[in-house]
């Protein structure tokens, strides 16, 4: 075949098959910042919206088929009076974590910030009258944290907005909407969180398992992923659809499950190259739920950050903010539990990637350079086996203190031999690799 009539055909055979035959190329900018969100490991998730006031989360509206014009009524009683972005960010800062991802615009469909496409929104429609993303996009950039946006895809509010398969009762007309108004209004909305609140770190998309029963359903993403990228170049997107990522995203997500684990049952996608995060409640629910103070343990979030970390993943842990606008204590002294800790192991998590001994009962390892760090989270023995198979271990010695640890080598690795059973939350041991 000549070359000419071969490449035709392979450009037919692309557009036959809905491909398009530039895929995506990430720019210098945005590769960048995937590489700086590696690094930076951890992050605060914060869902807030007129849910918190309900508070039994932020399915509410759907759970409870509670009619659209009902609860947009909700907005006129919001007036969260202790919202003080300078605090929010100084108690997330000092937790350690990176960046904080914040909710612009849930399911419920009402707009946490200032929005001329709809007046359905925090500034409009609330006595608060205060844009509280703008608030918050100024103290991340004064205190030197990334600001993420939660944006979903769902709106059980707008009549526009095309049914799926929740929010089908909450009173609206029609089942159709009118996809190009609802498409035009989300690129509408996202042009203006990546004009008017500075630098946004990444969009973070929800919402597109709305459709699984329909699965021709096109939500033409392409384009709304151009339009991010042509903003904000460096902006990293996710999509927190539960399949493996799709042409356009920068990062993989995962919900309530470390990579490669299912138990909560959303995650049984295959593992990309992508830069990975998992999100995960701090008490149960994502939205203000009063009856839930069932917070885990400082212990229990630090080792879901280090186990995140040993699968290369960053650990995007949520709180949902009280209706009168502060943090729940509890949230505030895990943040303060995890910081503390953070400020003393911080170097073996920050900057790391997954270590070379894959992860085991026992814990995992991260890695930087010839660095290993070995995270026992649970051992009951002094002697632990790690199959490093041929290479070399030049140093062995614990993270705090620097003692030196005793260890043996074989075919198969080294075992470290440890003077006593491991006791801490995370007992750190730093090889050294040839
Ligand atoms: C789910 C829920 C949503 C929550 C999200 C966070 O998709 O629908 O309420 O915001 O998970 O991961």
């Amino acid at each position: 075949m000549n070359r000419r009539v071969y490449v035709l055909l392979s450009l037919l055979l692309c557009f036959a098959m809905g491909a398009h035959p530039q895929s995506y190329q990430p720019t210098e900018e945005n590769l960048k910042s995937r590489q700086e969100f590696r690094d930076a490991k951890f992050g605060i998730f914060l869902h807030w919206g007129l849910y918190a006031m309900l508070a039994t989360g932020e399915w509410t509206m759907t759970n409870n088929n509670l009619n659209y014009k009902e609860y947009a009524k909700l907005a006129g009683g919001f007036y969260p009076s202790k919202f003080d972005a300078a605090k929010w960010v100084a108690a997330i800062k000092a937790s350690g974590a990176k960046y904080i991802c914040f909710t612009s615009r849930h399911h419920e469909g009402f707009s946490m910030f200032h929005t001329k496409y709809s007046d359905y929104n925090i500034v409009d429609a609330t006595p608060f009258k205060r844009d509280v993303l703008k608030e918050l996009a100024d103290e991340c950039h004064k205190q030197g944290i990334r600001l993420h946006l939660y944006y979903s895809h769902i709106d059980w509010f707008r009549e526009d907005a095309v049914w799926g398969r929740t929010g089908r009762g909450t009173g609206r007309p029609n089942p159709k909407g009118n996809w190009d108004s609802y498409y035009q209004f989300m690129n509408n909305q996202l042009t203006e969180l990546l004009t008017n609140y500075g630098p946004i770190g990444a969009i973070w998309f929800d919402g597109v398992w709305d459709q699984d029963r329909n699965p021709g359903f096109d939500w033409q993403l392409p384009g709304q992923y151009a339009l991010i990228h042509r903003l904000q170049p460096a902006c990293l997107i996710g999509n927190n659809h539960h399949l493996t990522p799709f042409e356009g995203e920068d990062i993989q997500i995962f919900e309530r499950d470390l990579p490669g684990e299912n138990k909560a049952g959303l995650s049984g996608q295959n593992i990309s190259t992508l830069p990975l995060e998992t999100c995960e409640t701090m008490n149960g629910m994502w939205g203000y739920k009063i009856t839930d103070q069932n917070y885990k343990s400082a212990k229990t979030l630090i080792h879901y950050l280090v186990k995140a970390a040993g699968k290369d993943a960053n650990l995007l842990m949520n709180i949902g903010p009280q209706p009168d606008g502060e943090l729940p204590e509890v949230a505030l002294s895990r943040l303060a539990e995890m910081g503390k800790w953070l400020q003393t192991y911080g170097e073996t998590i920050y900057g790391t990637r997954g270590g070379c001994v894959a992860p085991h009962p026992w814990g995992v390892t991260t890695q930087k350079g010839d660095r290993l760090f070995v995270h026992i989270l649970d051992l009951q023995d002094k002697a632990l086996f790690l199959p490093l198979e041929s290479k070399k271990v030049k140093k062995a010695q614990m993270f705090i203190g620097k003692e030196p640890v005793k260890f043996q080598k074989n075919k198969a690795g080294v075992t470290l031999l440890l003077n006593e059973v491991p006791t801490d939350i995370d007992t750190v041991i730093e090889l050294e690799l040839d």
